[in-house]
């Protein structure tokens, strides 16, 4: 496959949006999987994305596609409107499924780097979400063509011109330019891969320039080693070739080499913009350096720019659950950060729990994963120490540290804190800025049957229960309690949707009462009861302004 006939390509897009389930139909188009053979997300391989329904991993997989090019052209000489040709051409694609959790987005950086252009995929009725934003962002950062596809439109509440326009506000996209598709009924799938084949441009690399190879991803295998994907930016790769990386120096022989499609598949070669497989013999994540440039040996070639380094933001202490297990928690690390590249490592010792890890994750999700991972894939179980964020601790003599683990503290207590710092972040809310259709009611709040029309507030028809709940029983804990019982209410109308009550102080009546008339002390407590009835019906309650504030600051 010459280049021109090439095509590297992401599918990017907000969690749940479709990715998956949209790489499992073009799979299926191609021939790549049968269809209803595969199961369903069929790239989503790990067991952690099996239970979670989430993709953790960018997959990379390989199709060939024959596209029947249909032309118009016209035909002067022979005086005729128009010729039509059919002209067929076999394509190789190659596709990478990424995740769309916020916590992987690294995924989504380094899968960038090998491709040309996106799908860029919209749910019909959610619409633009934080991480299409993110991603649009990043595949426009990184010059790639990107082809807009509302995906959903089979369901019932999909409302396709509406992301179109939030589409053009936003990204200033062609209405005209949108692709509407299901991924679950295939309905306009067809015009997908037309339009990856003519709106994507070919890799171009120079197929006669000394070999160039970005090393994308890598995976333990037990019986070949560390297996890595690389994108072959510059010249080819033969089995049997001898290469060197730019980051280490160290040389290997490329034992196997071919494409992903969908699984390893030998070819013995690979050619300028195609994206494959090779097993060298490297054994650990020291050597398979994520970014690095592999190239043959003997050769000086400009490395290729890499990736910007994993920033981590979650720091916990990984110790093994049996302490004698060190050993072994060691080795399952090695080999599950040598398929997550962005997971930082450094041993640890801890009082209580002996010698152990601390590690930095990209988010929280990315820690449960990674430690679902450790156990399901490595059989590692370990106790976790509680996850912090890196904070940075000023001292008076000028010094700084970077704290990951609140232990460290103990080693710096003769000095002086002067200032400590935690991480913030800048964040862009995007909100529509039109009105629209909502389903509203007026809230009232009643004590005693009488509403309160201070507190009485226009609210969701869905968040009035709580919301009346809540404030019903702040208002319990807020009122003195009186002389008679009162009724706190929530309604909507006149449906009660909340109530507390404040039982009555009870005046004690019989206090001068001596001796033992019991006649005379039960007139007295009938006549009590009467009273109060009378106070309830017609008292109002007095609402402390304090209390009025702390509710009205509170809700
Ligand atoms: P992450 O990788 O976790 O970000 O999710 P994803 O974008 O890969 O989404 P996935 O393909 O897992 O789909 C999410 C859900 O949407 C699944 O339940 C799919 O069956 C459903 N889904 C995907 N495409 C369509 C579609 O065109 N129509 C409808 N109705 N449902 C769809």
């Amino acid at each position: 496959y010459p280049p021109e006939r090439i095509r590297n390509f992401s599918i990017i897009a907000h969690v749940d949006h479709g990715k998956s389930t949209m790489a499992d139909r073009l799979l299926e188009l191609t021939g790549t999987i049968k269809k209803g053979h595969g199961q369903p997300q069929y790239l989503d391989k790990l067991q952690v994305e099996r239970e979670r329904g989430i993709t953790v991993k960018a997959q990379t997989v390989t199709m060939f596609y024959n596209y029947a090019k249909h032309s118009s052209k016209l035909d002067t000489s022979a005086a005729i409107d128009t010729v039509r040709s059919t002209e067929e051409c076999k394509y190789l694609l190659n596709l990478i499924d990424t995740p769309g959790h916020v916590d992987f987005s690294y995924e989504v950086s380094r899968s960038l780097a090998a491709c040309q252009g996106v799908l860029l995929l919209v749910d019909a009725s959610q619409g633009v979400q934080a991480q299409t934003v993110a991603n649009f962002y990043l595949a426009f950062e990184a010059d790639l063509v990107i082809i807009p596809v509302i995906n959903k439109i089979d369901q019932p509440n999909a409302n396709p011109e509406n992301v179109k326009n939030q589409l053009k506000n936003m990204f200033d996209i062609d209405p005209q330019d949108v692709l509407l598709a299901s991924a679950k009924t295939g309905m306009g799938l067809s015009a997908v891969l037309p339009a990856v084949i003519d709106r994507i441009r070919y890799p171009n690399g120079g197929a006669l320039s000394p070999l160039r190879m970005l090393l994308l991803d890598s995976y333990y295998d037990e019986y070949k080693g560390v297996i890595c994907h690389v994108a072959i930016v510059d010249g080819a790769l033969k089995k049997g070739e001898k290469i060197a990386s730019a980051a280490t120096g160290q040389s290997y022989e490329v034992m196997d080499v071919g494409i992903l499609h969908p699984e390893l598949t030998p070819t013995n070669l690979l050619l300028t913009g195609q994206v494959g497989y090779i097993v060298t013999g490297m054994r650990s994540t020291q050597e398979a350096r994520i970014g690095d440039t592999l190239h043959h040996i003997r050769t000086v070639v400009e490395p290729l720019p890499g990736f910007k380094p994993a920033k981590h933001m979650v720091f916990a202490g990984v110790y093994p659950a049996d302490g004698s297990d060190y050993d072994a928690l060691s080795h399952a690390i090695e080999r599950l950060t040598c398929n997550d590249a962005s997971v930082s490592v450094a041993r640890e010792s801890s009082g209580a729990l002996g010698i152990g890890f601390r590690c930095g994750f990209l988010g929280l999700l990315h820690m449960d994963v990674f430690l679902q991972r450790l156990e399901q894939e490595h059989g590692a179980h370990v106790i976790t120490t509680s996850p912090t964020v890196p904070y940075i601790f000023e001292y008076e003599d000028g010094s700084k540290i970077q704290v990951q683990n609140p232990a460290i503290l103990s080693s710096t207590s003769g000095k002086r804190l002067v200032t400590c710092w935690e991480p913030t972040v800048i964040a862009t809310i995007i909100t529509p800025s039109e009105y629209q259709e909502a389903d509203l009611v007026k809230l009232d709040i009643m004590l005693n049957g009488q509403i309160v029309d201070a507190l009485s507030a226009i609210v969701h028809r869905s968040k009035a229960p709580r919301i009346g709940r809540e404030v019903v029983e702040k208002l319990k804990k807020l009122l003195d309690r009186q002389m008679f019982e009162v009724a706190i209410q929530a309604a909507i109308g006149s449906k009660i949707i909340a109530r507390e009550t404040i039982s009555a102080m009870r005046k004690n009546v019989l206090a001068k009462c001596y001796g033992g008339d019991v006649t005379r002390k039960r007139k007295l407590l009938e006549k009590q009861k009467e009273g109060k009835k009378r106070m309830k019906r017609v008292g109002s309650v007095d609402i402390p302004q304090e209390a009025f504030h702390q509710l009205l600051r509170t809700t």
